[in-house]
C-alpha cells in the first residue's frame, strides 16, 4: 500500500529569468507502514517535494496522491480537511502555540476540527514521547528536544495516514535529535504509522527503512536499509560527480 505518492511531479517557481524548476519530473511513492527519508543537497527540491506531496503546495504539472485521493482534484475546503484529518506535520521550528499547555498543543488539530480525540491513543502517545509529567507546562518551559517530541505527538494524535517531517532534528543537538528520531521510528515500527522525513543528516537518515535521493529536482537514487556510512558515501558521490562534471550536479556542496 502506498500512503503518499507523486507522479511526474513538476514544480516551477517564478517567471522569465528568475524561473526555477524545483521539481523536474519526480515519480516516487512512500509505502505505508514504512519510514522513508528524503535526502539531497540544499536546493535539490526536498522541501518542495514534501510540501506538494502533503498538500501544503500545488504542483505545476503531474499528480500528488494521499492514498487513493488525488490532491489536484480537491477544492480548497476539501484540501484543508485532508491536511487536518489524514496528514500530520513536523517542522524544523517546532511550531507549538506558546499560550497552550503541552496537553492542549497535542490535541489542538482535533480540537480545531471538532472531531474529538481518541483518549486511549493520545495517552499511549504521551507515554511513548515521555512527557507525561510535563502536560501542564507551556512550550517555553521545555527544552528544544522536548518541544519537538510534543510536535511529533501532535502530528500523530489524529492517527494520520502519513506524517511528513521537514528536518525535524535540524534545530536539535545530537542527543535530543536522536530521541526524536527514535520516536519517529517507534511510531512506524511499533505503532504502524507512516513517516516521510526530509533530512541533511546521514545519521538521521539511517533511522529510516529507505532513503530516496534528490538532486536538481530529480530523483537520482534510492537506498534500502541505510546506514550512516552508506548514506555518507552516496552523498560524497554527488560531490565527486559534480567535481568531474559527470552525473547529476547538486547546486551546492553538502558539508555534513
Ligand atoms: N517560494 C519559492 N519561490 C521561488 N523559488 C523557490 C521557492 N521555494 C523554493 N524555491 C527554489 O526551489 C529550489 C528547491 O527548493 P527547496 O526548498 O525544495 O530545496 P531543499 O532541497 O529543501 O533545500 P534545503 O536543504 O536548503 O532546505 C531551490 O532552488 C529554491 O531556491
Ligand atoms: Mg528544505
Amino acid at each position: 500500500m502506498t500512503a503518499a505518492r507523486v507522479v511526474d511531479a513538476v514544480k516551477t517557481y517564478g517567471t522569465g529569468d528568475a524561473r526555477v524548476r524545483a521539481l523536474d519530473g519526480v515519480t516516487v511513492g512512500f509505502p505505508g507502514g514504512r519510514f522513508t527519508a528524503i535526502m539531497g543537497p540544499s536546493g535539490s527540491g526536498k522541501s518542495t517535494l514534501m510540501h506538494c506531496a502533503a498538500g501544503l503546495d500545488t504542483l505545476t504539472s503531474g499528480t500528488a496522491w494521499i492514498g487513493d485521493t488525488e490532491l489536484g482534484a480537491l477544492g480548497d475546503r476539501q484540501l484543508t480537511l485532508l491536511r487536518r484529518q489524514r496528514v500530520g506535520f513536523v517542522f524544523q521550528s517546532f511550531n507549538l502555540l506558546p499560550t497552550l499547555t503541552v496537553a492542549e498543543n497535542i490535541t489542538l488539530p482535533q480540537d480545531l476540527a471538532g472531531t474529538g480525540t481518541d483518549r486511549e491513543w493520545v495517552d499511549a502517545l504521551i507515554d511513548v514521547v515521555g512527557l507525561g509529567d510535563r502536560l501542564r507546562h507551556r512550550p517555553s518551559e521545555l527544552s528544544g528536544g522536548q518541544q519537538q517530541r510534543v510536535a511529533v505527538a501532535r502530528a500523530l494524535a489524529g492517527r494520520p495516514e502519513v506524517v511528513f517531517a521537514d528536518e525535524p532534528t535540524g534545530n536539535l543537538d545530537s542527543r535530543s535529535g536522536e530521541e526524536v528520531l527514535r520516536l519517529l521510528g517507534r511510531a512506524v515500527h511499533d505503532m504502524g504509522r507512516t513517516v516521510v522525513m526530509v533530512t541533511h543528516d546521514p545519521v538521521a537518515a539511517a533511522h529510516a527503512d529507505e532513503v530516496v535521493f534528490l538532486a536538481d529536482g530529480r530523483l537520482v537514487d534510492t537506498m534500502a536499509d541505510p546506514t550512516a556510512e552508506k548514506v555518507l558515501d552516496r552523498m560524497k558521490a554527488f560531490d565527486s560527480s559534480r567535481d568531474t562534471g559527470r552525473g547529476t550536479a547538486p547546486r551546492q556542496r553538502v558539508t555534513s
